[in-house]
């Protein structure tokens, strides 16, 4: 599917391109177009070998780098199986603070921009091992941020503890299969707590404790619930931000930028693009019935 000129359109939409250059103009681009920010992912999930380890954090070292030469407003999303969890978990911290280390001193004494290295939050046995890397990370004065997934249990209790820390967390509904003993299971019940989950982000303890909100979610309801519960307890737009992604309801995306809202685009690149299509694809029949006709063609 990844060859076929039939699936390009689904490239074009929801990829930014092969390369760590492109994947950086594009963020280039919608900062000074639109006043959007990015986070970048290099893809390549669940990787296996060495080699591809290497392939992955030397894409997010390049992007990194990037941060000299331009003024950008990004984060650069990591999955811990991409920096080798799935070979060896210590690799993982090894990896981790190069990349980190090497945004810290990319940013230097520049204070515009929330330029940080995004934890992206995987399937459930990797909860612990991230939230772990995470905290380590910061706890040494890195620029890091976690993502923490409302369908399961356990959220609330980690995202109190995050705030108690005053860290930045990004909220996502959660994208993996998860069984009952842990997650919420009907789309009610994730977007109750998801509810539940933003108005702790967006309190007043949580303003205080300097916690940096990131509402990640294409759901307009919760967009307003967040803006609500900002309006109530003083969090001044800009203090907290809505993430979306590349191709998903962009004009959510500008319209809430428009209104004064921070907003950000989680930007994929690299040559991995299928899976991430596919999932996509999967969320939008309008799509499948586009790759139905291409491929009938
Ligand atoms: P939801 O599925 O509830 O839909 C809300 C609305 O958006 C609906 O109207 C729907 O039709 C529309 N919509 C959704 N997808 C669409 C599409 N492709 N095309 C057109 N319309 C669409 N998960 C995870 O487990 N770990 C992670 O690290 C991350 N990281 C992450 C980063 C960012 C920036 C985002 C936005 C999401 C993630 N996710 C994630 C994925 C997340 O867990 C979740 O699966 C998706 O965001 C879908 O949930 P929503 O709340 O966005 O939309």
């Amino acid at each position: 599917m990844q060859t076929s000129r039939a699936t390009s359109f689904l490239r074009g939409k929801y990829v930014a391109g092969e390369s760590e250059a492109q994947g950086v103009e594009r963020a280039l681009t919608l900062l000074q177009d639109c006043g959007i920010r990015s986070s970048l992912f290099y893809m390549g999930e669940y990787v296996d070998t060495l080699d591809l380890v290497a392939q992955n954090v030397e894409n997010k070292v390049k992007v990194a780098e990037a941060l000299r030469d331009h003024a950008l407003d990004i984060h650069i999303s990591v999955d811990p199986t991409q920096i080798g969890h799935h070979i060896d978990p210590a690799l993982v911290e090894d990896r981790a603070y190069r990349i980190a280390r090497t945004i810290k001193d990319a940013i230097g004494n520049k204070t515009d921009g929330v330029n940080c290295l995004m934890f992206d939050m995987e399937d459930a046995s990797l909860n612990d091992p991230t939230i772990a890397i995470h905290n380590k990370l910061q706890n040494e004065g890195f620029p890091v941020a976690l993502t923490l997934q409302a369908y399961l249990y356990r959220t609330e209790a980690d995202l109190a503890a995050q705030i108690a820390r005053g860290s930045r967390v990004r909220l996502v509904k959660g994208a993996f299969a998860a069984g009952s003993e842990l997650a919420f299971q009907s789309t009610n019940e994730i977007k109750d707590n998801s509810r539940k989950l933003i108005a702790m982000m967006l309190s007043q303890e949580a303003r205080e404790a300097g916690f940096y909100p990131i509402i990640a979610t294409h759901d307009t309801r919760l967009h307003d619930f967040a803006i609500a519960q900002a309006r109530r307890n003083g969090w001044k737009p800009g203090s907290y931000e809505f993430e979306m992604l590349l191709g998903v309801r962009e004009d959510v995306a500008k319209r809430l930028s428009e209104n004064g809202e921070r907003v950000r685009l989680y930007v994929p690149f690299g040559r991995d693009w299928w899976p991430h299509a596919a999932r996509r694809l999967g969320e939008n029949p309008a799509n499948a019935v586009l790759l139905a006709r291409s491929l009938a063609s």
